[in-house]
């Protein structure tokens, strides 16, 4: 049977990725056209026999980067979570859809439960409710449009009667400005709070720009808080702009992707104090809790809000069962992947409290390497713990300028960010299978890199 041998294809691709993940853990980097011709990804007319199309499959496997290799430090995911891997494989065998309880039986089921636990650790109420985009943008801008009609629920017919203003800190993730124009808010009427020296917003100049756009007869009606910023992972303080948006009337929204997972330790929800007073909550599983990408929920207080900016009938689809089974009626999209599985049996597996061991876990790895970086008078530090973020410069060199080294001389993988202005780098601790041992690695490869390379690497300008 074909799809047997694929299976066998795939046990043994799949092996020769574990073993070159520990022997080569950075994949040769190259340009990409170059890349494009000496895998031969060309696609041509005639079919290839298997032993060729398995060999290149291979190549393109191993030619891939290793996100879950140990020199992964570069984006808001890494590593590798089998539990969380086996649900996603099966849900790509079983291939449902998630809009209707006819098609997706049991792993509607699913969907159900885990959008109930979380609602419940955030402290929404029953009439709360949830959904799984495509991504952590698209959550966002889910909240964004149940905001706009809640502020105005002919907008969606008419399209817009008023200026309406969005704000959020000038640390939050870019999804809120693209957002604004796909939900016909406009670009321009987002409001972009100054933040303090750790990326915190400041809520004194939220609410003095609130006030400044009543006045001038705009209608401020949203405001995203972010509990984890893409480059430093701070949180806003989720309880003083709750104040002002209670005060003012606005949809509050927590965009908490990266730094949501707090919900799951007794140690760190502090961080979250205030969630529960959000009409609105996306999260991204893919980030801290290690599952495959992508896996990200929208939750709403009250879940009719859900209903009102993406339920639509179709006599076509939805056939039978009542809506709170048919998840199609809460959803952006019609055909939905099913994300949830994977949480599920990441979660089923480990229990609660193996969610929480990842998230404690991260925090500890990356007070290890705050711990290493302020032992050391050649790094400048940048972020604060408990943060998953490590930000810092090592001696006089640009942040971009190393970074690019490490990748092309296939040291390492690792981005840079910045912060009122000023560059640094930014590693992140959200790979699990992460020792503390290879966290002080990540500072002896750099450390090495520059004691060999430092004639040439870019000096930092100020
Ligand atoms: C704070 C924050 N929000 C939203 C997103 C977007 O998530 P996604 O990449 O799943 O679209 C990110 C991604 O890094 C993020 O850091």
């Amino acid at each position: 049977m074909d799809v047997q041998k694929d299976l066998d294809t795939f046990n043994s691709i799949f092996s020769a990725l574990l073993q070159d993940e520990i022997d080569n853990p950075m994949s040769k980097t190259m340009d990409g056209e170059v890349l494009f011709k000496k895998l031969d990804l060309s696609l041509n007319d005639n079919p290839l026999p298997d032993d060729e199309f398995n060999e290149a499959l291979k190549d393109l496997v191993l030619s891939t980067p290793k996100t879950a290799s140990r020199r992964f430090f570069n984006q808001l995911f890494g590593g590798r979570n089998s539990k969380a891997m086996l649900g996603d494989l099966l849900a790509v065998v079983l291939n449902n859809s998630m809009y209707t309880y006819k098609v997706g039986g049991p792993q509607v089921c699913v969907e159900r439960e885990i959008i109930r636990k979380i609602c419940s650790k955030i402290g929404y109420g029953n009439n709360s409710g949830g959904t799984f985009p495509t991504g952590g943008s698209m959550a966002n801008l889910m909240a964004l449009i149940m905001a706009r009609d809640h502020f105005d629920n002919d907008f969606k017919h008419r399209g817009s009667e008023h200026t309406l203003i969005a704000y959020s800190s000038t640390e939050s993730h870019y999804s809120i400005a693209k957002n604004a124009s796909f939900a016909g808010i406009g670009r321009d009427n987002v409001r972009y709070i100054e933040t303090d020296q750790n990326g915190k917003m400041k809520v004194a100049i939220l609410e003095q720009q609130i006030k400044d756009d009543l006045s001038n007869g705009l209608s401020p009606f949203f405001v995203n808080a972010t509990a984890g910023t893409t480059v430093l992972s701070t949180y806003d303080p989720l309880d003083k702009v709750a104040n002002i948006c209670e005060k003012y009337k606005l949809w509050l929204h927590v965009d908490g992707a990266l730094g949501g997972a707090a919900m799951f330790s007794e140690q760190y929800k502090y961080l979250l104090k205030g969630i529960e007073r959000s009409d609105s909550f996306s999260f991204n599983a893919h980030k801290m809790l290690g599952t495959p990408l992508s896996c990200s929920m929208v939750f709403a207080q009250n879940k009719k809000q859900l209903y009102e900016s993406f339920g639509n009938d179709a006599e076509y689809l939805y056939q039978a069962d009542n809506d709170d089974l048919n998840l199609g009626k809460m959803s952006l999209q019609c055909g939905r992947r099913n994300d949830a599985l994977k949480l599920w049996t990441l979660w089923k597996s480990v229990g609660a409290k193996g969610l929480e061991a990842i998230v404690d876990y991260q925090f500890h790895l990356s007070k290890v390497a705050h711990q290493y970086i302020e032992k050391h008078d050649d790094y400048t530090v940048f972020s604060q713990s408990p943060s998953v973020s490590i930000c810092f410069n090592y001696k006089d060199i640009d942040p971009k300028s190393l970074c690019s080294a490490l990748y092309d001389h296939e040291e390492m993988m690792v981005g840079y960010g910045s912060q009122g202005g000023t560059s640094f780098i930014r590693s992140v601790a959200v790979n699990t299978n992460n020792s503390e041992a290879d966290i002080i690695n990540f500072f002896q490869v750099l450390e090495d890199f520059v004691a060999r390379n430092e004639d040439w690497l870019d000096k930092r300008v100020e």
